[in-house]
């Protein structure tokens, strides 16, 4: 990465390369996800569709799920890949997600099988965000 303003390539390369296998056959829609975390390593997952629509899960929701198994917990920057319409921007809940483990200040970037991209931050996309320090306690180390 040259600087935190310049699109990360290799991290939307991660996700072209699985993009394709997106199990979308509700909505058509393929996304894929690639998360770099501070010891430079690269998780990435894609959205995966139930016939129980509410099932399915977010290319986010999976590339965490990866980080985590992976054994990091922290996400510096997240590129997130889908074509047609608009640029992609996660959904709510993957909001959410990616806070809780890259906090304000992880750089969110959107982009298209056309180059197009587009940075933000997680704490743009989520203001005021619910975290560990609105509640009493912060979860203890484990
Ligand atoms: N989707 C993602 O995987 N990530 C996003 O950032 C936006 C939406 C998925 C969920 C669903 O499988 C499909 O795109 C249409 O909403």
């Amino acid at each position: 990465m040259a600087d935190a303003q310049t699109a990360p390539e290799d991290l939307f390369d991660a996700a072209f390369e699985i993009w394709d296998r997106a199990y979308v056959p509700y909505s058509h829609y393929k996304v894929a996800a690639a998360i770099r975390t501070p010891s430079g390593r690269i998780y990435a997952g894609v959205n995966v569709e139930n016939a129980s629509y509410p099932v399915g899960t977010c290319a986010e929701a999976g590339a965490i799920a990866a980080m985590v198994a992976g054994g990091d917990r922290d996400i510096v920057e997240i590129a997130v890949l889908a074509d047609g319409g608009e640029l992609v921007t996660p959904c709510g809940g993957c909001r959410q997600r990616i806070m809780e483990f890259g906090g304000p200040h992880a750089a969110v970037w959107a982009g298209d099988l056309h180059g197009r991209r587009r940075r933000s931050t997680a704490g743009e996309l989520l203001p005021l965000a619910f975290g560990p320090k609105a509640m009493a306690s912060e979860p203890a180390p484990d």
